[in-house]
């Protein structure tokens, strides 16, 4: 059993100024409680200014986005050895990524086998669409995605998977906690399949318009172990409920 994660993925969100007193204000508040794991993911301008505001606190920095080449002719990209040293995590495979910016199963695979290499830890999205969702093959498509993600990686490394139902991201209509589980359980022995047993050190987070109101239903789930958090990790008061929920947050009695 892993502590519980909240990952903030403020996507295209925040200037640098206002990226950093958010970073200030979230940390002023988590201080160094280790109840919970804490990362945020901002813009790449903002990252560095946000880790700087950071030091001396556990929350994590996490890239968005990144290009698995070592460098070279890539106009408007940015390597993981600039990142090196700023972020510790990375999205890869967002469906925001691979949808608006058709990033396919072998890219995702490419940058995720990337960014191990680089040290940096790859939090993998996997997600299904609303018809796949309706039909029924949620738990098929999405361990699909997680095998083709996963492909060539030889050992349980240090990845964390977040299951994000694609009709569920910034729509306001979160999954049900009990729906989420059954796919949590796929995912698990998938993993288990892959990796053999040792997989109960891989966070499974969910992902999906969550908010402080519902993170305690999928808290409450077994193979839930945490959440990646759009538009409620923009504001620190409710990210900071969503976190003091997953235990991350000193208890105001000491
Ligand atoms: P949301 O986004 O919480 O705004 O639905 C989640 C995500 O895309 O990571």
């Amino acid at each position: 059993m892993v502590s519980p994660m909240i990952v903030g993925n403020w996507k295209m969100n925040t200037t640098v100024a206002t990226a950093v007193a958010l970073a200030q204000a979230v940390k002023k508040r988590v201080g160094d409680s280790a109840g919970a794991r804490v990362v945020v993911c901002p813009p790449f301008v903002s990252l560095a200014p946000v880790s700087e505001a950071l030091e001396g606190s556990e929350i994590g920095v996490g890239a968005q986005n990144f290009h698995p080449a070592a460098g070279g002719p890539h106009t408007g990209e940015v390597s993981l050895e600039m990142l090196a040293g700023i972020c510790s995590f990375a999205l890869v495979g967002h469906s925001e990524r691979r949808t608006e910016f058709y990033e396919s199963d072998a890219l995702v695979n490419a940058k995720l086998m990337a960014a191990l290499d680089a040290g940096i830890t790859p939090i993998l999205c996997v997600g299904e669409s609303f018809q796949e969702h309706e039909t029924g093959i949620a738990g098929e498509v999405v361990s699909q995605q997680l095998r083709s993600g996963l492909m060539g990686v030889g050992r349980c490394s240090d990845i964390v998977v977040a299951y994000e139902p694609i009709w569920a991201v910034g729509t306001g209509q979160s999954a049900r906690p009990e729906d989420v589980q059954a796919v949590m359980r796929r995912l698990r022995c998938a993993l288990s399949s892959m990796f053999g047993d040792r997989t109960e050190d891989i966070p499974l987070l969910y992902g999906g318009s969550v908010d402080h109101l519902n993170i305690g239903a999928y808290l409450a789930q077994h193979d839930i172990d945490g959440a990646l958090v759009g538009g409620a990790s923009l504001d620190a008061n409710r990210f900071c409920q969503i976190i003091s929920q997953a235990g991350g947050l000193p208890s105001p009695h000491g």
